[in-house]
């Protein structure tokens, strides 16, 4: 254990250490080592075993609520190197059925004094099928979900998800249906009601796994009243709120894509109350953008998350974010005298 907690001081002292040397190269170039070096096993361990934080996400045992988000292990290279991370769950993908390319590079921007990301990748991605074979190989101990997307080529988009579904589910601890992708054209027209309930009705038909739907923080009060009815009559297991924005709230970069990072947090946090308040929190909810610290995760889970995500904090704050949030996390639940992170969801909605 001693060795352990070495292991991951160390950890943080190395991400100081190579941030200047990380943020000197591109973005997708830094993303692209840090995957081959945590494929190889570099990378720390957290001890994030609290009891206070071992939670239950529509069924599946979680030994804490802070999840990886999808998009940094697109191709379900490292999930077993983001559990020993610390993360209590970890989502690969998006995955599509066909590989594809994505967009011209280059498309991810760090905007470092907002603490932000911009991305327009477009589901890059190497297909299903390999990541399936991957996750086979190596089965993870922990909680892993598949997020599934449609090629950008697609004739048929629902065909896309439901082949997707049906191709994870041998692997996939729970399937998240992402419609809410702003780099693939038409992608978060999905969302409406209408065209949402065909898709569910497919998805869930093909499905043996929880099936999340991940939407867009940018969603007026209708929209977000359709997309909470729709869901609750579908038996979905949940929503993940939210994706990157359009929006540039006091950003001055003029980069096309989705904002993701510190000034999604409020944005986010907003519509994540929002659906808490619509769904009368009768569906799990997973809190997702600008996390980047225990009072951050703990204020999503107030305003009515089961469990949170996060990925660009880990840019700016590297791979110990982990650890720490979920000591502060506990720190904070202890603090207002909750027994665990089911009595503090949605205390603030
Ligand atoms: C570089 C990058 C790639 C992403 N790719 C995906 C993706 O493939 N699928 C998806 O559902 N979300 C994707 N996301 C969105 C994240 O999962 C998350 O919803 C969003 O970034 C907000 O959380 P954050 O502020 O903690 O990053 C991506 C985000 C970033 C920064």
């Amino acid at each position: 254990m001693v060795g352990r907690d070495a292991a991951a001081v160390h950890g943080a002292d190395v991400f100081a250490a190579l941030r200047p040397l990380l943020f000197r190269l591109d973005p997708e170039r830094a993303h692209d080592l840090t995957i081959a070096a945590l494929e190889t096993g570099f990378g720390p361990r957290a001890r994030t075993g609290d009891p206070i934080l071992a939670t239950t996400l529509a069924g599946l045992a979680l030994p804490n609520p802070v999840g990886l988000a999808a998009g940094f292990d697109k191709d379900a290279r490292v999930p077993g190197a983001m559990l020993r991370m610390g993360f209590g769950f970890v989502e690969v993908g998006t995955v599509t059925p066909r590989a594809q390319a994505g967009n011209p590079k280059p498309r991810v921007f760090r905007l470092v004094a907002d603490a932000a990301v911009i991305n327009r990748l477009g589901f890059n991605n190497g297909g299903v099928a390999a990541a399936v074979a991957r996750l086979a190989a190596n089965r993870a101990a922990g909680i892993v979900g598949v997020n599934i997307g449609a090629n950008k080529d697609s004739t048929d988009r629902i065909a896309d998800y439901v082949a997707a579904a049906r191709a994870v589910q041998t692997v996939a601890d729970y399937v998240t249906v992402n419609i809410s992708s702003p780099n693939t054209p038409g992608l978060r027209g999905l969302q409406d009601p209408g065209e949402l309930a065909a898709l569910l009705a497919a998805v869930l038909d093909a499905a043996t796994r929880p099936v999340f739907v991940k939407v867009a923080p940018d969603l007026d009060p209708a929209a977000i009243d359709g997309i909470a009815r729709v869901a609750l009559d579908g038996g979905v297991a949940g929503l993940i709120v939210s994706n990157t924005t359009l929006a540039r709230p006091g950003i001055a970069s003029a980069e096309a894509g989705g904002l993701s990072g510190a000034p999604l947090f409020g944005p986010s946090t907003d519509i994540l109350r929002a659906f808490a308040r619509a769904t009368g929190r009768a569906l799990p909810l997973i809190g997702v953008g600008g996390i980047a610290s225990g009072a951050d995760a703990y204020a999503k889970l107030r305003a009515g998350a089961s469990a949170v995500q996060l990925y660009t904090g880990l840019v700016f704050h590297g791979p110990g974010l982990v650890g720490r949030i979920a000591t502060d996390l506990a720190a904070l639940l202890r603090r207002d005298g909750f027994a665990g992170v089911a009595d503090a969801v949605g205390v603030d909605t």
